[in-house]
């Protein structure tokens, strides 16, 4: 972000007082901070509190040994039972938990908390016929279907940690991720409905299996669940239908109580090398942590409130707020499965007329595409049941902040901004609905309980109206535990920058204002934000060094209106290649290396532009010169060039045509 939008933003100076009812009967008052900074581990075990636990903990939080933090400590709990068997004996088994969305307009199911505790019964039980153990990873790589939601609780239920894959990823990244944790068994379905059409899963699940075959890791069994009713290939060997299995299955199943520590699921993310770190998430202080922001950030209240959080289950918003935080909090919830413009462009909108919708979560990416196509269509639906507007994934500038909250939320709902990340788990800064006054665009401050602090290179502090580095100065209750066998790596990544004073290092640039509210800035790393999804720059590079033609290349995240930041790739083609295709690479050159993207790693990853160059700007050292790669992504002038080995290159580099990969 520029210094001058940057002054911009902070001279923002429209607030938002929390509506009066709201404020009156908000789950949180403002007295909460007072209470966590008095006594933080007293608040913990006061949130802890709300969930059943088959055995008490006897220390709230175990920091002996840092980074490595236990929470809850001795006490013992099983996330499946408090998702859903606890409501239906406490009477509330006829409440909808799920109301479902399928794309297709005629595709719709309810689920109630007795429906889903029988799903999820039929579903453990099925799992452990098929020899899942405690302990057992099992993959899910699936659309957005009830079964999505009712295996990773089944899961959870015996114990045997879940990876959840994005269906956008393709096999190959769908291959590593199996491997890296290995998988034993993988959840899939035929395919899923995108766009209206289906689209098919199976087949990736099929190729990731025999490239893990390979590199000798053998998954056992296939769980498909027929959702499109598409042609498979089938391998009886592996493949098993969920009709088949779960449906036949008994529905009752008795809970085991795990450690408070077991690992629940890991979810895979792009760090700054090539390698996807998979972000390891225990029971117990998980479900503390994403029960109580949801009860607290949203202001749930359970009997009245329809909730709809619009992420996809392949991500960690999809875990903390879809699957963990409101089902423990016995949430009615919207599940959809499709796009947001199918069959036409005001679907969400309907969905929320439909269902009452009262509390909605999506990403500003979503907000400015419907800002796009202009406030008629919103306009044109009764978006009165609104009450609360959630926003994740990027900074939401201020302008798409006050459309969201005037057009959506009728200039009534707060808008709360959340900031978070998939190590963290849960929300840890955002304003509190009924006590924190909106500014557009920023997220304000941390959470009561939550330490987080904005310093400077040597991790001091910085004043109110300077920026730094976004750290975190204490443990919390949702956060990572390592990275999954790499300790070493969740060491370096995220506790050595401010090693001394025990910070953790988000990865993030953060501004204070002078009420000292924090405005988030984007990365400082090498990890870009497309859509509200963390890609790598590394990871990108090496899918496209992997391709035939290329030599060598840089990705850098350069500024999109629409997404946030896009994707643009330099790329240095190799002499063969340039032989039979012409120095720059040739007309269809960037659909092919987007392509060749595409397919190792997924559509999401797709360039927006790949520059054919014939150097890449460097240092003496060799370390590739990104900043200035973003200058030329973004139009602006070159920056200071005295650092490069050949300081003509950067004339080359601009001069060069940029290709759109769009055909
Ligand atoms: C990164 C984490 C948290 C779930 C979705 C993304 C950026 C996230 C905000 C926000 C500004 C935000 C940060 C963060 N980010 N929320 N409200 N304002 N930036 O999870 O893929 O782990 O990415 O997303 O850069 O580090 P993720």
């Amino acid at each position: 972000m520029s210094e001058e939008t940057l002054s911009n933003l902070l001279h923002e100076n429209r607030r938002f007082e929390p509506p009066a009812d709201l404020a009156a009967a908000a789950n949180v008052k403002a007295d909460a901070y007072a209470a966590a900074e008095a006594d933080p581990e007293g608040f913990w075990a006061q949130a802890a509190e709300r969930l059943t636990w088959d055995q008490k903990w006897d220390r709230v939080l175990d920091w002996d040994n840092p980074p490595f933090a236990k929470w809850f400590v001795g006490g013992r709990i099983n996330a499946a039972y408090n998702c859903v068997d606890r409501h239906v004996e406490a009477g509330r088994g006829d409440r909808v938990a799920i109301h479902w969305v399928g794309e297709p307009l005629e595709d719709a199911r309810d689920l109630t908390y007795a429906e889903l505790k029988d799903e999820v019964c039929k579903a453990a039980n099925a799992l452990t016929e098929l020899g899942v153990r405690t302990g057992d990873r099992v993959a899910i790589y699936m659309p957005m279907i009830p079964e999505a939601v009712i295996a990773m609780l089944a899961c959870a239920r015996i114990g045997a940690p879940h990876t959840v894959v994005f269906g956008g990823f393709s096999a190959e990244a769908l291959a590593s991720r199996i491997e890296d944790c290995e998988a034993k068994v993988v959840v899939t379905s035929d395919g899923g409905y995108r766009r209206g059409a289906p689209s098919p899963l199976k087949p990736a699940v099929d190729e990731a299996r025999a490239i893990s075959a390979k590199s000798g890791h053998a998954v056992e069994k296939v769980l498909v669940v027929r959702r499109t009713g598409q042609d498979v290939d089938w391998d009886d060997a592996v493949d098993v239908w969920w009709h088949d299995t779960v449906d036949t299955a008994s529905a009752e199943h008795t809970p085991e109580a795990f450690d408070a520590e077991h690992p629940l699921f890991v979810m895979y993310t792009s760090g700054t090398t090539g390698k996807p770190k998979g972000i390891l998430h225990t029971t117990g202080g998980y479900l503390v942590g994403t029960s109580w922001t949801h009860y607290e950030v949203f202001d749930l209240k359970p009997e009245t409130d329809v909730y709809w959080c619009s992420a996809d289950i392949g991500w960690i918003t999809g875990h903390s707020y879809i699957v963990y935080g409101p089902l423990a909090n016995g949430a009615t919830e919207v599940l959809y499965e499709g796009t947001p413009d199918f069959p036409e462009r005001g679907r969400w909108w309907d969905i929320i007329e439909q269902h009452k919708v009262t509390i909605f979560y999506t990403a500003p990416t979503a907000i400015r595409s419907f800002m796009k196509q202009g406030r008629e269509i919103p306009d044109s639906k009764d978006l009165s049941s609104l009450r609360l507007l959630g926003s994740v994934g990027e900074p939401i500038n201020p302008e798409a902040y006050i459309w969201y909250r005037e057009v959506i939320g009728g200039g009534r709902t707060p808008v709360v901004d959340t900031w978070w990340q998939t190590e963290t788990g849960m929300i840890l800064i955002s304003p509190l609905p009924g006590v924190t006054a909106g500014k557009p665009g920023s997220a304000m401050k941390p959470l009561p309980g939550v330490g987080a602090e904005v310093v400077n290179d040597e991790g001091v502090p910085v004043p109110n109206g300077h920026g730094g580095y976004l750290v975190l100065t204490q443990p919390w209750p949702a956060m990572l535990r390592t990275i999954w066998g790499d300790d070493q790596r969740y060491v370096d990544t995220y506790w050595a920058r401010f090693k001394d004073q025990g910070y953790y290092f988000a990865g993030d640039g953060a501004k204070k204002d002078e009420d000292g509210d924090l405005w988030l800035l984007g990365r400082v790393d090498d990890v870009m934000n497309v859509s509200g999804h963390r890609l790598s720059t590394t990871e990108i590079e090496s899918a496209l060094v992997s391709h035939p033609y290329v030599a060598e290349s840089a990705v850098v995240g350069a500024t999109d209106p629409d997404t946030g930041q896009a994707v643009v790739a330099y790329v240095i083609l190799r002499e063969e290649a340039t032989k039979t295709l012409g120095e720059d690479g040739g007309e269809g050159i960037a659909k092919v290396l987007s392509d060749h993207v595409r397919k190792e790693i997924g559509p999401i990853a797709k360039p927006r532009q790949i520059m054919i160059v014939p150097e890449l700007p460097k240092t003496r050292s060799g370390k590739i010169m990104r900043r200035l790669l973003r200058d030329v992504a973004e139009h602006r002038e070159v920056g200071d060039v005295t650092t490069l080995a050949d300081s003509t290159i950067m004339d080359l580099i601009s001069a060069g045509q940029a290709r759109s990969t769009d055909d």
